[in-house]
């Protein structure tokens, strides 16, 4: 079934998902597909988890929505919840990751306006991804995402990623700048990661010039790579971080949160939003933590991705095609020498669902209940396509 009523922007789509359980989802055709996307890092609990579909439920049976005039109890709850599992003091609730983002943005406007500077500018990185609004659109690092949507947002300039010195120079000719924005570790640009000290030299760059450090942990956070957000693996805290995708699995939610002095920019009236931090979004987003954590998903993740990890090095041994397999957690990325987006439908057409981006990375992101039995089973279907592949597939 296809409709003439949809904009063109998602292209053309081959398959109609029309339930899920668990790690896998089934197609209108009845066809069952081992799920290593998770919608794009967004239900890490699987499909239908019985624990957010009852949160949901029960919580739509009450009140399904009410105004942010009012107090709302499961919002304030998860902020109590999300304050204890990042460190973080105040958040924001808005209903996807750009939407966060913005949040982000606003807060280092205000930051650098407080400083009486006039443009603020942040510095952002090449190859990242921040969203499809104007302001995160502009901040993301990929001129397909933005031809077509000129005038771009000012105040914005842009870096090498993993260059602490490019950072440096910009800075030593621009005055302007007010904070720096990265993912720590880049998913639509490739499942790029950085050096290991990459976040701390960031962090001592933004302590040393009063500027905020903005962690994007859209795609990275909710335990995805084997902490519950990935700077607690580097031993530092960002003054505003922003969650998105896997924080409700599955239902539209994300927030920005900040620390010190940055957790004080926003005043009463400065930002909103109808539907952010809505009752049933911020129920299953509470099912969700707490799951991560009865579970123990976090460690599972991590366990799981260094098990996967050396299943594909020893898959794909001595195969020619491939320049790199890495990751962190359950967030994989294997690169070939050629671009290879036919991977996907020649995958599907297996029954499992990937993603390539960036032309020629191979992106898993399972769900973090994967069990032992599937990742041997993504293993098996994987390796053997990427071995048989040829750039003109
Ligand atoms: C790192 C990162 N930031 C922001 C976004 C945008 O999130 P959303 O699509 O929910 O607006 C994404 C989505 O892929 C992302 O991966």
């Amino acid at each position: 079934m296809t409709s003439d009523a949809l904009m063109s922007n998602y292209g053309t789509r081959a398959l109609t998902l029309v339930k899920g359980e668990g790690a896998w989802v089934w197609d209108d055709q009845g066809k069952r597909y081992l799920d290593a996307l998770s919608g794009i890092a967004v239900c890490g609990l699987g499909h239908a988890h019985p624990a957010v579909t009852a949160a949901i439920s029960e919580q739509a049976g009450q009140l399904l929505h009410c105004s942010n005039l009012y107090n709302i109890r499961t919002q304030e709850q998860l902020a109590d919840q999300l304050q204890a599992v990042s460190g973080m003091d105040k958040m924001f609730f808005g209903n996807s990751g750009a939407e966060a983002n913005e949040a982000a943005i606003k807060l280092a406007r205000l930051h650098g306006n407080h400083k009486k500077i006039d443009i603020p500018t942040i510095i952002v990185t090449e190859n990242s991804f921040h969203g499809r609004t104007l302001a995160t659109l502009t901040a993301t690092g990929n001129r397909k995402v933005q031809a077509g949507f000129e005038p771009l947002v000012r105040g914005f300039a842009r870096a090498p990623y993993d260059d602490v010195q490019a950072i440096e120079t910009i800075a030593a000719n621009n005055q302007s700048v007010v904070a720096i924005m990265v993912e720590p570790i880049q998913g639509e640009g490739g499942v790029r990661i950085p050096d290991a000290d990459y976040l701390g030299q960031l962090r001592a760059l933004c302590n040393a010039n009063d500027w905020l450090l903005i962690l994007d942990e859209i795609q990275t956070a909710s335990g995805r790579t084997g902490s519950f957000f990935h700077y607690q693996q580097h031993g530092i805290y960002p003054d505003v971080v922003t969650i998105a995708k896997g924080l409700g699995n599955g239902m539209p939610i994300g927030a920005c949160l900040a620390r010190g002095p940055a957790a004080e920019l926003m005043q009463a009236g400065s930002h909103g939003s109808t539907f952010g931090g809505n009752p049933v979004a911020c129920a299953a987003a509470q099912a969700t933590l707490r799951t991560i954590e009865q579970e123990q998903l976090v460690q599972r993740a991590a366990s799981l991705g260094e098990d996967l990890l050396s299943r594909f090095e020893t898959a794909l041994e001595g195969c020619d095609l491939v320049r790199d397999i890495r990751g962190a957690g359950l967030m994989i990325g294997i690169e070939l020498e050629h671009d290879c987006a036919g991977l996907v439908a020649q995958a599907a057409e297996a029954g499992l669902l990937i993603n390539v981006t960036a032309g020629n990375v191979i992106r898993l992101l399972p769900p973090l209940i994967f069990s032992d039995e599937q990742a041997s089973q993504l293993v098996q279907i994987l390796a053997p396509l990427i071995r048989g592949f040829t750039p003109e597939d």
